[in-house]
């Protein structure tokens, strides 16, 4: 096949890149390789693929990169938190607008392929919880009184009671925190409304925590695992926020890109949202002190401090993954963070 991936000099575009080559398709990648996400340019292309420079917002270079594209994987965004509410803008630019101009290229090409859409858990907020009494609930978001007394965990909503974590499936509700979470979110109807007008079949990948070699390096809108990834690197401890018994699914990146070549190659059409995830919830906590270990580095530092936005507990069922697409995890954990304790990481900006 020949294979579209934008976004692919990224962390988890290249490595798409890379595992579509080697199983033999042809790639082109689209990739606008900004400053303020590369400080240098990327030493790792691949190549056997075709790489375009050229802006997702700009219809033309989406028109550009289509011709004789069978498929699409669209993983160029903007990532991580808004940390501030300045970054509405560039978010909504690069999300909303990158994806519309890609569906208007793909319509005017009169595109029949498939369509794979990089989203993500943040969709959902916090992740699914259990009462004794009352069952399954979704707690509302944490105030700043609880957090400041330590009281992390979020109670029931209608008893008060402590909760359970439990796993979130792709039926759960969604509640998209953040401005980048609410441009997933909205990435997802519009991808989802462009398959239902053509008949594309497209498929929205819910990516839990990954991590894996060329991850940016430690940055304001880095997730956790390069920050403490970074943070050992200069000889630090790493500084774990609450308590560190926040729960998360790190997943590796080669598993991220199984799951996106898994949607892109299927026998049949695959449709619909998929929780990308290892199926293995494992704590912040446990992360910083695995991969303190690996290193031989300082002990982490939990230090109670905490990020109003923050979710609890987030944490997947892959069962549908399993179960459509015949995804079973390749890294465990402790391999993963073994590996990525040492793996070279992206010089960011
Ligand atoms: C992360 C990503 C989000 C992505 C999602 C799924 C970021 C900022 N967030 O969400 O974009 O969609 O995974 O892939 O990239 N923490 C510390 N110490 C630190 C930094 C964070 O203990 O120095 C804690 C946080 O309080 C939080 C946890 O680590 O409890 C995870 O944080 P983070 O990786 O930033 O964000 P997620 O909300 O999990």
């Amino acid at each position: 096949m020949r294979i579209l991936v934008t976004g692919g000099v990224g962390f988890i575009g290249s490595r798409l890149v890379d595992d579509l080559v080697a199983g033999g398709h042809d790639v082109v990648s689209l990739d606008s390789v900004a400053p303020h996400v590369h400080a240098v340019d990327p030493d790792y292309r691949n190549p056997e693929a075709t790489y375009r420079v050229g802006d997702v917002r700009d219809v033309d270079a989406w028109r550009a990169a289509l011709p004789g594209v069978d498929a699409v994987a669209h993983q160029a965004a903007r990532v991580g938190l808004g940390v501030s509410p300045a970054d509405v803008v560039g978010y909504v630019e690069d999300n909303d607008l990158g994806l519309a101009a890609g569906l208007f290229a793909l319509h005017e090409a009169g595109f029949a392929g498939r369509f794979v859409l990089a989203s993500s858990m943040v969709v959902y907020g916090e992740g699914a919880y259990r009462c004794a009494e009352h069952g399954s609930v979704r707690p509302g978001p944490r105030t700043e009184v609880d957090l400041r007394a330590g009281r992390f965990e979020p109670p029931c909503p209608r008893c008060g009671a402590a909760l359970a974590p439990d796993l979130v499936d792709e039926d759960a509700p969604i509640d998209p925190r953040n401005t980048y979470a609410a441009t997933k979110l909205h990435q997802e109807h519009l991808a989802a409304v462009f398959g239902r007008e053509t008949g594309v079949a497209v498929a929205a990948l819910r990516y839990h925590n990954v991590y894996g070699p060329r991850m940016p390096r430690d940055t304001p809108y880095a997730g956790v695992a390069a920050i403490f990834r970074s943070a050992l690197e200069r000889g630090e401890a790493p500084q774990v926020f609450e308590d560190g018994g926040q729960r998360r699914d790190f997943v590796h990146v080669a598993d991220v890109a199984a799951a996106n070549v898994a949607c892109l190659t299927a026998p049949d059409p695959v449709t619909g949202p998929f929780n990308v995830a290892s199926g293995t919830p494992h704590t912040v906590g446990d992360l910083a002190a695995a991969l303190a270990h690996a290193v031989d580095g300082p002990t982490p530092v939990v230090s109670g401090a905490f990020r109003l936005g923050d979710v609890r507990h987030v944490t997947a069922s892959s069962e549908r993954a399993r179960r459509v697409l015949g995804l079973r995890p390749t890294v465990s954990f402790e391999a993963g963070v073994a590996e990525f304790a040492t793996a070279p990481l992206r010089a960011a900006p």
